[in-house]
């Protein structure tokens, strides 16, 4: 297994292009499943999971084809009805084929997605109000069985903002009969492009960008070509290291909209952030302690927490940071304390001491984004840090080498 050696510390140049969104681009492949004519997206980014999205596709019986920056894909044939365990086990975003599967051939198989290292993770809002369109459900073998007679339009209100959910409802929804409304419905930038997707398919879609997002089934869907938007998680993890490393640097190719709550925080810590047309210009400067919550868009981005609180070691003072979408998602932190983080965990708090000096160590990847801070740390650490487990980078964030080496960093790969 390859490991990342960074030696630090280190200053970053220059410009860097942020890939389409992974989070995008995983319920737009499952959307595919709605129609049997042939989608083509662009820019699609060439990540473990978008690679596991389509062998699930492949697997259905989609055709799946390289074509121009992206892919084509087009399912005339169902092959099976069922999402296997052992695909759906190392990418929960599987279940999004649940809804569309449902939509279109009124029936799926689909493995629980399980456990996953940031914590228990039900499914439970999926269920429950694909039962209210029509579908029956059962649990069985470690596997949801759903089938239905045809799903219908209804009146659905999430317990809790659920990205996952929302998308599955919305594409079950645009093949049901009659409207389906959803209330507290999530309001990420993902689920926005998904309905934008859905509608150049054909599907009648209001109420985007609100928390009651509006779907009247139509018979049929069409093809389409379509690229995501740019991904403001990969986006914010390159601005936090451009401030730790104290590095002018512009990131380019994703919605600087989309990241509100992250820049007002950084520039509450005294971060200097020039927002472009397309993307942002960070100035160099010292930075201040700051607290945070974790919370549902328009709030502050679970997926950023873990860079944040490798950010907060920079800055001077106390900070402290909470974690209020997932009950164990601090795993980055007994990895940052080995170079020397000052940092303690109170419930679902990290208490940041900023300018403890950090030293390279061995350390080990638990899960995405915690990778990506433990990167971002290294570059601050003095000397050499080896990063173990990186298959778990691979997931989500595109060329992470060659893209911080272009901005100067001394990262390699090296082979056990
Ligand atoms: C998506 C993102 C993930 C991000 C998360 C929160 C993708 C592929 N993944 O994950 O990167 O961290 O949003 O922004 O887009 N919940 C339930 N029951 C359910 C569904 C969710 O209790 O049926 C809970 C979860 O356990 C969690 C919270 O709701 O505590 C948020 O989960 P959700 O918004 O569904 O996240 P995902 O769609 O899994």
């Amino acid at each position: 297994m390859d490991k990342l050696k960074v030696v630090g510390p280190l200053n970053l140049k220059g410009s860097v292009t942020i890939s389409k969104a992974k989070n995008a681009y995983l319920p737009l492949l499952a959307a595919t499943i709605l129609s049997d004519e042939k989608i083509v997206f662009g820019e699609v980014p060439k990540l473990r999971d978008i690679g596991t999205m389509n062998k699930l596709l492949e697997h259905l019986g989609c055709k799946v084809n390289p074509e121009g920056s992206g892919f084509s894909y087009q399912l005339s044939e169902l092959a099976t009805d069922e999402a296997p365990y052992e695909l759906v086990k190392t990418m929960r975003a599987s279940i999004c084929v649940l809804g569309p599967m449902l939509g279109r051939f009124k029936k799926a198989k689909v493995s629980l997605p399980g456990g996953c290292a940031i914590g228990t993770r039900p499914i439970d809002l999926h269920l429950k109000n694909l039962e209210k369109m029509g579908a029956t459900i059962v649990i069985e073998g470690g596997y949801v069985h759903a089938s239905t007679d045809g799903l219908k339009g209804a009146h659905l209100v999430l317990d809790f903002p659920s990205v996952g959910a929302t998308e599955n409802l919305m594409m079950a929804a645009s093949l049901a009969e009659g409207e389906t409304i959803i209330d507290n419905a999530a309001l990420e930038p993902e689920i926005t492009d998904l309905g934008n997707f859905l509608i150049s398919m054909g599907a009648e879609i209001s109420g985007l960008d609100s928390k009651t997002i509006k779907v009247k089934g139509v018979k049929k869907l069409s093809g389409s070509h379509y690229t995501a938007i740019g991904d403001r998680i990969e986006a914010a993890t390159y601005i936090i290291g451009a401030l730790m490393t104290k590095s002018p640097l512009s990131i380019m190719g994703f919605d600087p909209g989309h990241l509100d709550s992250v820049l007002e925080k950084l520039v509450s810590m005294g971060a200097n952030i020039e927002r472009l047309e397309n993307g942002v210009r960070v100035g160099v400067g010292e930075l201040k302690a700051v607290d945070i919550e974790t919370a549902p868009y328009p709030g502050f981005p679970t997926d950023v927490q873990a860079q944040m609180i490798a950010l907060c070691t920079q800055a001077e003072g106390t900070s402290i940071i909470t974690e209020q979408i997932f009950e164990n998602r601090f795993m980055h932190v007994p990895e940052l304390q080995r170079l020397g983080a000052d940092i303690t965990i109170k419930g679902n708090s990290a208490v940041v001491k900023g300018l403890a000096p950090l030293k390279g160590a061995p350390v080990m990847c638990t899960d995405l984004r915690a990778s990506a801070a433990l990167v971002l740390a290294a570059f601050c650490s003095e000397g050499e840090t080896l990063i173990q487990r990186i298959y778990h980078l691979e997931r989500g964030y595109e060329k992470i080498e060659e893209k911080f080496k272009n901005l100067g960093a001394r990262i390699e790969r090296v082979a056990e």
